[in-house]
């Protein structure tokens, strides 16, 4: 399953003025991000987890990691949002003003609701400086094809466009002993014919591998970066997962 494979990622893009991509969708395209298309990544994505199914669990995720105590009326921007379920999730919890920031326009069309949304390259954020009070990214960072270069660019736009004192909420894959064990479940021909999600996950691993495998190996080096940019309030690991809950560091950490 984890044979060679061309990383679904592309390079980074230059900046310009946001443009509106059409429909009735709140989406902006900014300019020179290319359109893209489905994929067979997002094809797998689409079939892993009904679009309630992961409102659901982002609802859990977001109150584990502390979305009771903030106030609602914060700006909070989603990174990597994809269909932008995590904004739905938002919703449901009471907030409103929200971004979602995602390469993929295809992904992105198939989000309906409040969130004002972007096609945009999250390493080069098309934002003002010091105007979120919350940026969240669940499972975007592991798709960045440049580690460690690529993560410290998004880390430190994050920090950019953080008000002081801004909050960062990261969730990504990590190598726990349960995730290890996913690993095996997904390689079985048996389990993929059994289940549509092992085999919807299966796929997808195959068509990230090259990003994936880079950031599993490279947990020490991660923590470093984030810790370089953002204060921890919270670092833990389970059920291959990071659950990373951050304060902005001050000082000029933004990278030219
Ligand atoms: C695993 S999905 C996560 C989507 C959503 N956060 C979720 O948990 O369902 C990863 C997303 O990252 C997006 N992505 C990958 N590289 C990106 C980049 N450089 N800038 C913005 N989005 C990117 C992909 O288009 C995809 O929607």
């Amino acid at each position: 399953m984890l044979d060679s494979k061309p990383t679904r990622s592309q390079p980074l893009t230059g900046s310009g003025s946001p443009q509106h991509e059409g429909g009735e969708c709140n989406v902006v395209r900014h300019a020179q991000t290319p359109a893209r298309c489905l994929d067979p990544w997002e094809a797998a994505y689409l079939r892993f987890e009904t679009p309630e199914q992961e409102i659901s669990k982002f609802v859990k995720r977001l109150k584990k990691m502390g979305a009771a105590r903030w106030p609602r009326d914060a700006e909070i921007l989603e990174l990597f949002c994809g269909r932008g379920t995590g904004l739905h999730a938002l919703s449901k919890l009471g907030f409103t003003r929200l971004a979602g920031a995602d390469l993929s326009a295809s992904l992105l069309a198939q989000y309906v609701g409040p969130a004002k949304c972007l096609v945009c390259d999250c390493r080069q954020l098309p934002f003002e400086d010091r105007r979120k009070d919350i940026v969240i990214i669940q499972g975007g960072l592991h798709h960045l094809p440049m580690l460690l270069d690529d993560l410290e660019q998004v880390l430190s736009e994050t920090n950019r466009v953080l008000r002081d004192n801004g909050l960062i909420v990261v969730v990504e894959p990590w190598l726990t002993p349960f995730l290890s064990f996913v690993h095996v479940v997904c390689r079985s021909s048996i389990a993929r014919r059994l289940s549509r999600k092992v085999d919807a996950l299966a796929t997808m691993v195959y068509y990230e591998q090259q990003t994936y495998k880079q950031w599993l190996g490279q947990p020490q080096a991660i923590l470093s970066l984030l810790q370089k940019y953002f204060h921890a309030d919270r670092c833990s690991f389970g059920w291959g997962k990071l659950m990373f809950a951050g304060r902005k560091k001050e000082g000029n950490l933004w990278r030219i």
